[in-house]
């Protein structure tokens, strides 16, 4: 699944680099990931684009490594953020706050204050609470929020109930049949200034119909409003595509898009997307050691020196991530469960994989990108992976591997 992964004389590489090479150098476990890789996915988004008037706002919440943000910022993407923390991690990467959107259905007064400060692009508003506090600290620092209303289409992206959000039964959005009223609403307050409209159904899809059903959904609304005299300019048609773990097939970029481009055709209105685990995800992988096999009667165990708290997804969502031997092998292949050293039997990676290691080889999680480091504790006081971004044959350290004292530095034990 992951483009720039190759075999080349038996050892595994992430483009030029061997992962051998990343593993003795930095340790593990690392994150690494391919700066060709992230170029090609969000290539894709701009050339699916083409003329049309729109603007890719990375999901931050995917992975908000600096080296990352820096690459798209560079690449001129917006960025979907959805906490003051990600707002001044998109700064600190060099990123426009004139291309933020701001998601999420809990935003502090503090988080509000910050992007008006910064100066953000959009704030997706997601309740008639939410609304009226922004435009009371709006109005107190004599600032103008742009917003977009965040509405709840009610359709049914097919995908995990963890990750599907646009069903009326969701924390998400505005209900649509409230929204109308919450426009006019929003018209009336002088501090707000009605800028789009947004929505955002649910994550790794594999299917683009329901997007394109809730796009319908949204366009009429827009319409309405419009012959209200609430004229849009921008319409956020949120993340979402899927991507390839094991055998999906998730759409191409271009193939999801373009029914969502007709749909705008001769239309005036900006289109914005937030994509995350498609641009970032099938462009990282984690690299780690194993340290004991534990062969038993029922179930073969490889335990390795990654864990639930660097990749939580197997554990959360029993999500399915690609496990490869990084040398050429070891001894008999055997079925294996793929665990760490975290006091749960939660903590698994992989399930009854077909693999032949012996203790010290390397492995690499593949498709890990996404919502691998982003979703990252400390749990059992495990310092976080380094990190580590790959550009054909040089290798970037973009963060270094978390010291165990940094763990407690804020604490302080009874005197
Ligand atoms: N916009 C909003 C408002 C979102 O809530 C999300 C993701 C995105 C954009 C980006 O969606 P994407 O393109 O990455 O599908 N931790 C889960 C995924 C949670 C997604 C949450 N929202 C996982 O590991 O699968």
């Amino acid at each position: 699944p992951m483009p720039t992964l190759q075999r080349k004389g038996g050892e595994l590489h992430l483009e030029e680099v061997a992962l051998s090479a990343i593993a003795e150098e930095f340790g593990t476990p690392t994150y690494v990931y391919s700066l060709a890789a992230l170029k090609a996915a969000y290539g894709a988004y701009r050339d699916a684009l083409g003329g049309h008037r729109a603007m890719v706002c990375y999901a931050v919440k995917a992975n908000s490594s600096l080296a990352i943000l820096s690459v798209f910022a560079r690449l001129g993407a917006g960025f979907d953020i959805v906490s003051g923390g990600e707002l001044a991690r998109v700064l600190a990467a060099g990123g426009d706050p004139a291309r933020v959107v701001f998601s999420g259905v809990g935003k502090s007064a503090a988080e509000m204050r910050q992007a008006l400060d910064a100066g953000i692009r959009c704030f997706n508003v997601e309740s008639a609470a939410e609304l009226e506090r922004l435009a009371a600290i709006a109005a107190a620092m004599g600032k103008v929020a742009p917003i977009a209303l965040r509405v709840n289409p009610d359709v049914d992206p097919k995908t995990h109930p963890y990750i599907s959000t646009g069903l009326r039964s969701n924390k998400f959005g505005v209900a649509f049949d409230e929204a109308a009223a919450l426009y006019r609403r929003a018209a009336t307050l002088p501090s707000l200034r009605v800028a789009g409209i947004g929505c955002h159904i649910g994550s790794q899809l594999l299917d683009g119909a329901p997007v394109v059903e809730a796009a319908a959904k949204v366009l009429d609304l827009v319409d309405r409003l419009a012959a209200e005299g609430i004229a849009l300019d921008h319409i956020d048609l949120g993340g979402g595509l899927g991507i390839r773990y094991r055998d999906e097939q998730p759409p191409a970029v271009a193939a999801y898009l373009a029914p969502l481009l007709a749909l705008f055709a001769g239309r005036g209105e900006e289109l914005l997307l937030e994509p995350g685990r498609s641009l970032v995800g099938n462009a990282g992988l984690l690299l780690t050691r194993v340290e004991y096999l534990k062969p038993g009667a029922e179930k073969n165990f490889a335990v390795v020196d990654a864990a639930m708290n660097d990749l939580a997804r197997p554990a959360l969502y029993d999500a399915w991530h690609e496990v490869v031997e990084v040398g050429a092998g070891s001894g008999e292949r055997a079925r294996y469960e793929v665990v760490g050293p975290i006091c749960e039997s939660g903590d698994f990676l992989a399930h009854d994989r077909a693999l032949a290691v012996a203790a010290g080889d390397l492995l690499a999680i593949l498709s890990a990108g996404a919502y691998g480091m982003t979703m990252s504790s400390n749990y059992n006081t495990r310092p976080r992976a380094a990190e580590v971004l790959i550009d054909g044959a040089r290798i970037h350290l973009a963060r270094a591997r978390e010291r165990v004292e940094a763990l407690y530095a804020g604490e302080a034990a009874l005197p």
